[in-house]
């Protein structure tokens, strides 16, 4: 049997270690939280071989007094907080005084350092060493050399180069996000990959992630009492095509924390839904006292005194500001990010008109064929007619509306499936059952599933060994392809637990079903059922993305065709 004995210390600190220095990125980010806390202006970054070979960040902060050369590589010792009451309100990157110490355990440091009143630098390159004479202008130089040189183990869980430095990269991205006041290089292996001048955050979130993601993001700016948030949520349609990260900041550090995710996904559930990701460049300020990071060694996660009101905040203002409606949300693109909008207690100030109750399948039936001029109510104007089946087109006062109709339909439908639904859906019975042939799997859904089914409107049951009917459906479906209906909504349900499906997935069901009912391509409408359309859209919060974010509406103004024609010129 083995005796229980003590580690030894360089074990503890690799251990210890093992949190922090999980692969070269998490190295930088480390030293580049350094040099942000010493007050850097300048950082230039050097990587070699994905950061395993050398990571170098030299900074033009403030910083390390030759006497405090040894501390900074001992463990437990830091410049940042002194006692409890300051980690309770601790507004540096850093302050556990661990972070050099543990890199030290696994690769070889070097820093050399100036202070403005030393007359040269000084360097070091253990904790044990006297410091020795070195020549550099300002700051601080830190290398660090041959990761896991002396735990070959670890080594073998590093990827390749080029992962490990587009890690590195990540890093540098989302420091550089929150600060655009400091400037960054960036090199690997010789190559320079990122200059970074200073500059503002809008311009910094331009350069790092791209016009496109801009173009397609509302601005937030949001104050409740004593929180705020600022920066762009990127709108569905944009989501749809890229894989882009959300950045999630709280009080300028960078983190990944579960109950903000949920709450901005929560925001964007009912506008993207599915594999696609939200894309988002956060800010959340608070009072430091109300937030503890020491959480998580990273520390990339938070705890929030108000954890609940945080959540609230967070989803209010992204919902509203992803679901402006039409009327509401156009002006706001040709004008600067709006000033901080509210103050507590936080409310949701939505311009929604209540749609007109009726059938929304049938919009004959609501039809306003009044050929009014376009003005503030109808902004997206009166029908001029449809365009292969497919496009409705209306004029309004800025010029061509171009309508996907399908995708607007849907959007509509959706909107009143959940409005419905959350009570009681309004069950249509069908006077003739439709019937359909259905596979083994589709009769046993329905028989896993008839609970849920009742309570989303509908009665489908088997009539015999291949057989099922539909005799009831929502009553605003009831004018669509019921057996298609009936399917699609069995094969979203198919291989779902029974219990809990409507309480996880109501919304990705409505989905289904909205986009099942809606109006498919190549149905001729009339020019009352087109403007019956644009008026639900213009009261139809989110309407102006269909379910899959894809844009439902579009505006060619009339410069715009002025130009195509090369009028006025
Ligand atoms: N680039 C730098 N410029 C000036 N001082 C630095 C720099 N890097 C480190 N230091 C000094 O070395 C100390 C130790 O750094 P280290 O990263 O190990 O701990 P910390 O930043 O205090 O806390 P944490 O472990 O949470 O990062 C810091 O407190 C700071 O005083
Ligand atoms: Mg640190």
């Amino acid at each position: 049997m083995r005796r229980i004995h003590p580690l030894p210390d360089l074990l503890i600190s690799q251990i210890a270690a093992g949190e922090v220095v999980e692969r070269p990125a998490s190295v930088l980010k480390e030293l580049i939280e350094n040099s942000l806390d010493a007050g850097a202006t300048q950082l230039d970054i050097q990587l070699e071989e994905g950061g395993v070979r050398l990571i170098r960040v030299a900074d033009n902060g403030a910083g390390i007094a030759p006497d405090d050369l040894p501390l900074a590589l001992a463990r437990h010792a830091t410049s940042k907080i002194a006692s409890l009451a300051d980690l309770e309100c601790v507004a540096s990157y850093g302050f556990r005084g661990e972070a050099l110490a543990s890199i030290a355990a696994v690769a070889r440091v070097t820093i050399t350092s100036r202070t403005a009143d030393t007359p040269h630098a000084w360097r070091i390159e253990t904790t044990g060493m006297t410091p020795q004479p070195a020549a550099l202008a300002a700051g601080t130089v830190i290398a660090v050399a041959d990761l896991y040189f002396n735990t070959p183990a670890r080594r073998k869980f590093l990827k390749t180069t080029a992962t490990e430095f587009a890690h590195c990269d990540d890093v540098v991205v989302r420091m550089a996000q929150v600060r655009p006041d400091v400037a960054f290089t960036l090199a690997h292996d010789g190559q320079v990959k990122r200059r970074l001048a200073t500059t503002d955050f809008s311009r910094r979130t331009r350069e790092l992630l791209g016009e496109p993601l801009i173009a397609h993001a509302r601005p937030i700016a949001a104050e409740a009492g004593p929180l705020r948030l600022t920066g762009y949520a990127a709108l569905p349609a944009y989501a749809k095509t890229t894989r882009a990260e959300p950045y999630f900041y709280v009080n300028g550090r960078y983190v990944r924390d579960k109950l903000l995710v949920h709450a901005a996904r929560q925001a964007y559930a009912d506008v993207l839904h599915g594999a696609h990701h939200p894309a988002y460049v956060l800010f959340l300020e608070l009072d430091p006292a109300t937030v503890d990071v020491n959480v998580h060694p990273a520390k990339t996660e938070v705890r929030f005194r108000d954890a609940r009101g945080v959540h609230q905040f967070i989803f209010l203002v992204l919902q509203r500001a992803l679901a402006k409606p039409l009327a509401a949300a156009r002006p706001e693109i040709t004008t600067v990010p709006p000033a901080p909008t509210f103050s507590a207690p936080v409310q949701t100030r939505f311009t929604v008109r209540e749609p007109a109750a009726s059938a929304y399948i049938d919009f004959a039936r609501q039809a306003c064929s009044e050929p009014a001029p376009a003005n503030a109510d109808t902004p997206l104007g009166y029908a001029l007619g449809q365009l292969h089946g497919i496009y409705i087109l209306a004029q309004n006062a800025q010029g061509l509306v171009l309508v996907d109709m399908h995708a607007a339909h849907e959007r509509i439908l959706y909107e009143r499936l959940k409005a419905t639904t959350a009570a009681r859906p309004a069950t249509q019975p069908l006077l003739v059952p439709v019937l359909f042939e259905a596979s083994a799997s589709e009769l046993a859904c329905v028989e896993d599933h008839a609970v849920t089914m009742e309570a989303l409107g509908f009665e489908i049951a088997s009539t015999g060994p291949q057989q099922l009917a539909v005799r009831a459906v929502p009553a605003l479906l009831a004018g669509g392809d019921l057996a298609a209906l009936a399917r699609a909504l069995l094969a979203d349900l198919a291989g779902q637990p029974a219990s809990h499906v409507l309480e996880t997935r109501r919304n990705e069901l409505l989905a289904t079903l909205a986009c099942h009912g809606a109006v498919r391509a190549n149905r001729s409408l009339s020019l009352p059922e087109m403007n019956a359309l644009l008026r639900q859209m213009e009261a139809t919060e989110r309407a102006d993305q269909c379910n899959h974010g894809r844009p439902t509406w579009t505006q060619l103004s009339l410069a715009e065709l002025d130009k195509l024609f090369m009028r006025g010129k």
